[in-house]
């Protein structure tokens, strides 16, 4: 059923053979597979010791550690496993930092500010790997593989790119092709447990209902290498080329989980897709973030009045998850286990469990803003308007957007001040339009497998390691979502 395609195709990367499944038959029997062999599980197999204890004299492996998810992760292990032994973060050299100095860049944010005052001692249990997922053998050397490779349990695989906007070739090289480094490593852990594999929810959003269960690829990989060959970043191929994906970021992520369903050998492997991450509710610092992602900074356009009408319907779902839900639910999935030999496959999302819309939030955002005054310098802010009709949404950003940005505009120069208005209105639909898929389409992301993994956990542990959205009072998170926009990414501690 499963055609062998040689993928020997770029001179570097992924050179060994893999199975790629081409037709959709062949994928159907996966899928139908994978949700079988789920089922069949007895719960009794899967461990059923606290998270903590599971952790306790642990070694983990974690790549894309210095980003969003990936300090939550660590910030998470430190503070709720205790008895953990150590986290080694695969860190590359950047903008002439070494691996020492980004350590301890990524460790002197505040999210570890209360385990600096409580337990300083902790932080010396992050151990930073110099590598790079983009190149040859990771760009680990031997010497550093022999001090991690015998003893760890766990392997987090966060490390990607997330722009939209990476050149195709980059976006295969880093997300598929380091995807594929990584689990050729982990396969030499001697005493790995699981390999917990981050993807995103949206790797399958050309489907209207997106299961726990891994689809066909959206192309086979030889197709892939042959197109950027071919067409490079031609825009105009990569739209038609990507079969209803909103882009090439969520295509790579679809062929890299084709890639740990059929590589991932005898490794119990585990893949969490969460949808959009947003700042954290619970952690130690609740509304810790430090990336402008999707809604975070769409509700901050929205309170800033640059953004006044969105694409799509009033109840089309939002799917935030806060960040600290993502890394707990990673984190209790890997202490669980796998017990089978199929991937399993949990989706963190509150999209069928406690849905919020876009229309919903923005507007708790802004009326959680307006609570603390007017942002200075801000035009007025208005609830934003939704509408799926292009000539509706274009009138309205007309009037009331640009005019009101052009008037502003005009009195700072009537004032000898700089304009500066327009600019910020242009970049606000520019990401609102970037974000249009999103906030036009209502999926039904199921989660099922991560709801029933939540109910086998303790009452310690769902205080230790929150991570069911069905908990969460969306009004008041909404608060705590404003003020971290406001203190740790517009610097505004109040
Ligand atoms: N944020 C979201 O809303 C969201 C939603 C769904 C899924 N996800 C998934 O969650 C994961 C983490 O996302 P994020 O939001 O934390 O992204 P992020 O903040 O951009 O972090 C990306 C991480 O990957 C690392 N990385 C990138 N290229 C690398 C390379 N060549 N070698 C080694 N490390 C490399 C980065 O390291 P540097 O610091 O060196 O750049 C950084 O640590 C990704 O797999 C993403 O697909 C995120």
């Amino acid at each position: 059923m499963f055609k062998l395609v040689k993928c020997a195709v770029f001179n570097q990367g992924l050179r060994k053979e893999k199975f790629i499944s081409e037709t959709k038959s062949v994928c159907a029997f996966s899928t139908k597979n994978n949700i079988h062999s789920y089922e069949q599980v007895n719960a009794s197999k899967y461990r059923t010791q606290s998270v903590a204890e599971y952790y306790a004299g642990k070694k983990v492996f974690i790549t894309g550690g210095t980003g969003f998810l990936g300090k939550v992760l660590i910030e998470r292990l430190l503070s709720s496993c205790t008895q953990i032994d150590s986290i080694y973060v695969l860190i590359r050299e950047k903008e002439g930092q070494t691996i020492e100095a980004r350590l301890k860049q990524l460790l002197d944010v505040p999210l570890f500010d209360k385990l600096k005052q409580g337990k300083p001692e902790s932080l010396n249990k992050v151990i930073p790997i110099r590598g790079d997922i983009a190149k040859d053998n990771l760009a680990i050397t031997q010497e550093d593989q022999n001090t991690f490779i015998d003893d760890v349990s766990v392997v987090f695989h966060s490390a990607a790119t997330v722009k939209f906007t990476e050149p195709f070739k980059s976006m295969i090289r880093v997300n598929l092709e380091g995807t594929s480094k990584i689990m050729d490593l982990s396969k030499r852990m001697k005493n790995l447990d699981t390999f917990v594999y981050i993807s995103t929810a949206y790797s399958n959003s050309n489907k209207p209902v997106i299961d726990e269960v891994i689809y066909p690829p959206p192309k086979p990989l030889d197709e892939v290498y042959k197109f950027i060959e071919k067409h490079g970043n031609n825009q105009e191929e990569i739209d038609k080329f990507l079969v209803g994906l909103p882009n090439t970021y969520t295509f790579s992520k679809a062929l890299c989980e084709t890639l740990v369903q059929q590589d991932h050998g005898h490794m119990k492997t585990i893949i969490v897709r969460p949808s959009i991450v947003t700042p954290a509710l619970q952690s130690s610092l609740p509304g810790w973030c430090d990336s402008w992602v999707a809604s975070t900074a769409m509700f901050s356009d929205v309170a800033r009045g640059l953004t006044r009408v969105i694409y799509g319907q009033r109840d089309v779902a939002c799917n935030m998850i806060p960040v600290d839900y993502v890394c707990n639910l990673a984190i209790v999935a890997a202490a669980r286990g796998n017990p089978c030999d199929e991937v399993i496959v949990y989706n963190s999302c509150s999209n069928t469990n406690n849905c919020i819309s876009w229309k919903q939030g923005a507007d708790l955002y802004l009326e959680e803003s307006l609570r603390h005054g007017r942002v200075p310098g801000a035009l007025k802010p208005r609830k934003v308007a939704v509408s799926s009709s292009p000539f509706v949404v274009s009138c309205l950003t007309f009037t009331r957007q640009t005019v009101p940005a052009f008037f502003a505009d005009l009195w700072l120069r009537v004032k000898g001040e700089k304009p500066r208005y327009m600019k910020m209105q242009k970049r606000a639909v520019l990401l609102r339009d970037l974000l249009r898929g999103f906030t036009s389409t209502n999926w039904v992301i199921k989660s099922d497998k991560a709801q029933h993994l939540m109910a086998t956990m303790s009452e310690e542990d769902r205080v230790l390691f929150p991570c069911n959205p069905k908990s969460i009072n969306w009004k008041e998170y909404m608060k705590t979502f404003y003020s971290g926009v406001q203190k740790f990414m517009l610097n505004k501690y109040q």
